[in-house]
């Protein structure tokens, strides 16, 4: 069974609003104009129930089926990103500076596709909660949902989630059981020294071959603290210093990122990280002081939950267009939060060829979008059939 035909006919309505959310990107939890255009679909669709302000922004929508039985959640995320959008597009972003750069106004899109079919056909027993969440791109939103009690106040006993990936076939769906996205944590260390003029390097502590030493100590702790085939990633992203070409600064911060799946090597980086920075400050004759702060977790796809879905992705897709054991990436998701609540699973949709998430040429394909929100329809109806 491929695109749901009522949803296939939906195609130009959530196109329409797909470019419309394009249009008005807002950032992290501050999406005022954004939850308004959603709950006004979402109320208009004839949903039964619609919570607003969670999480400032966040919403929850319930829609009633047939007969009693479980709530089942899907989720949606709603913010964009920082970014100058360079697409040219005639439904590019109309606020300077931001843009939907990772496709979270096609995620709203196919939730609410979904929606309004869910909401006509009912064709499913219990009940669905739609949860459109903010900052997912910083600030962990769907934490905060969680922590304002949405799971356990709307009775969600499962979640589930998707993310377009573009480059990989449209259409095509992927995921794979257990750990899928990567645990992020950063970090920051602050290299103290005393600065003085290039010329007289002796009457100084240089905090700039400090940092350079401290960046090429850390390289370790990939190659020579940690097993080979378990998954690591320690970047350094960020050195600030300096401001003139004569004169060694007071001062140097180098910023970075840590990607783990395992708590146990999460904890390893964290203590090499502390040593490395004390252990090449006294070598420099410098202080220096290490902030880690420990992110999203590692986003755990529920084994039962993910080979479910695998089988409702084949229903829409067929069965060459689905793989359920793509393995696991390095970036990260705030969906996680909700995975460590709840079974459930998170897939990536692909939608065709084109610019990378978060490059300022991305644009959501809107052909996508019938397609997720048959998905999501589907996964309803299939978990929760009607009488
Ligand atoms: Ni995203």
């Amino acid at each position: 069974m491929p695109v749901i035909n009522r949803i296939a006919a939906m195609a130009d309505e959530m196109r329409v609003w797909r470019r419309w959310l394009h249009r008005h990107p807002e950032l992290s939890f501050d999406l005022p104009v954004t939850a308004a255009y959603v709950a006004e679909r979402l109320r208009a669709f004839g949903v039964d129930e619609v919570h607003e302000g969670i999480a400032q922004s966040g919403i929850v929508a319930l829609i009633e089926g047939r007969g009693a039985g479980p709530t089942i959640g899907l989720r949606a995320d709603m913010d964009a990103l920082p970014i100058a959008e360079a697409t040219g597009a005639d439904h590019a972003s109309e606020h300077p500076g931001a843009m939907h750069a990772c496709g979270h106004d096609g995620h709203t899109t196919m939730l609410l596709g979904a929606a309004k079919y869910l909401a006509e056909t009912r064709n499913f027993s219990g009940r669905v909660a739609l949860i459109f969440q903010p900052a997912e791109e910083n600030g962990a939103g769907a934490e905060v949902m969680v922590r304002e009690g949405v799971l356990d106040r709307f009775g969600i006993g499962r979640v589930f989630a998707l993310h377009n990936a573009p480059n990989l076939p449209l259409g095509h769906f992927v995921t794979t059981p257990g750990p899928i996205m990567a645990a992020v944590d950063t970090f920051s260390i602050t290299v103290t020294g005393r600065g003085g003029h290039g010329a007289m390097p002796h009457e100084t502590a240089d905090p700039v071959v400090a940092a350079a030493g401290i960046v090429q100590a850390i390289q370790t702790i990939v190659s020579r603290n940690h097993y080979a085939l378990d998954d690591l990633v320690v970047s350094v992203t960020q050195i600030h210093t300096g401001t003139a070409d004569n004169i060694i600064p007071e001062t140097a911060w180098i910023n970075g990122t840590v990607r783990t799946f395992a708590p146990d090597v999460q904890k390893m980086v964290m203590r090499r990280l502390r040593e490395i920075t004390q252990g090449q400050a006294a070598a420099y004759g410098v202080e220096a002081e290490l902030d880690y702060e420990v992110g999203y977790p590692s986003t755990v796809n529920d084994e039962a939950e993910v080979a479910f879905a695998a089988e409702v992705a084949q229903d829409v897709s067929g069965a060459a267009a689905v793989n359920a054991e793509g393995g696991r990436e390095m970036g990260a998701e705030d969906f996680a939060y909700m995975l460590e609540k709840r079974p459930g699973a998170y897939l990536f949709l692909g939608q065709g060829p084109g610019a990378p998430l978060h490059h300022p040429r991305y644009d959501f394909n809107d052909e996508a979008a019938p397609i997720g929100a048959s998905f999501f329809a589907r996964l309803v109806e299939r978990a929760q059939p009607a009488g």
